[in-house]
């Protein structure tokens, strides 16, 4: 019950001028500050793709997020907002497991241009993570107007983020903890 919560954060975007990477990058120091998780940071733009592949079938051209999910107790998904939808990459990249994500917790980071801090993508992909098999929490952290929100170099602006992310990952903590112990305890026939 005490042991570390395994939750690798992806970023879902290679945009060549993505400002996702600057609410990526803060969170994973946030969580890098709590004794009771254990992160890294997946970025999409790493993923060499094929353009003619797709799907489970290349997972094991990808052995570090195979075995990071595999690992994984949860998992924090940044994504922006394009066009109310969810990058192509970022869905190629999910799509790569599937019985992996069973019974494991993810949380959803919205990041915009716009007000809304990406509440629209989220509540899409609320169906599609279902699907993998992955349980949703219900506090997501939301990032509007991101190119105010962040100086050159990175830095977070507005304090008021710090206690938006402790109840986003209290939330996580909470779910993944006690997955974690369902899938130890629990008979199901997606885990022995
Ligand atoms: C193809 C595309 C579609 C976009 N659609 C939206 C949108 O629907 N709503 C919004 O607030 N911003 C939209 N944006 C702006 C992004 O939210 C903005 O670039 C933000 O910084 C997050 O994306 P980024 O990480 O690629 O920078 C769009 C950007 C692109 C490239």
């Amino acid at each position: 019950m005490d042991a570390k919560l395994n939750l690798p954060v992806l970023l879902g975007t290679n945009r060549n001028l993505r400002n996702s990477v600057f609410p990526a990058r803060w969170l994973v120091g946030e969580m890098q500050k709590r004794p009771e998780i254990q992160t890294r940071l997946f970025d999409v733009a790493e993923f060499a793709l094929p353009a003619d592949d797709y799907g489970q079938e290349i997972k094991d051209c990808f052995p570090e997020w195979r075995d990071a999910i595999i690992q994984a107790d949860g998992l924090v998904i940044v994504t922006p907002e394009y066009n109310h939808g969810y990058p192509g990459a970022l869905k190629a990249v999910l799509d790569l497991l599937l019985k992996e994500y069973i019974h494991k917790a993810v949380a959803f980071v919205g990041v915009s241009a716009g007000p809304w801090g990406g509440t629209r993508v989220i509540e899409s992909m609320v169906p599609m993570a279902r699907e993998l098999g992955l349980a949703v929490t219900f506090t997501d952290l939301n990032f509007p107007k991101v190119q105010t929100l962040f100086d050159a170099e990175g830095k977070l602006l507005d304090a008021a983020f710090e206690k938006r992310a402790a109840a986003f990952l209290d939330e996580l903590v909470w779910m993944s903890r006690v997955l974690r112990w369902g899938r130890a305890n629990v008979p199901s026939k997606f885990h022995s």
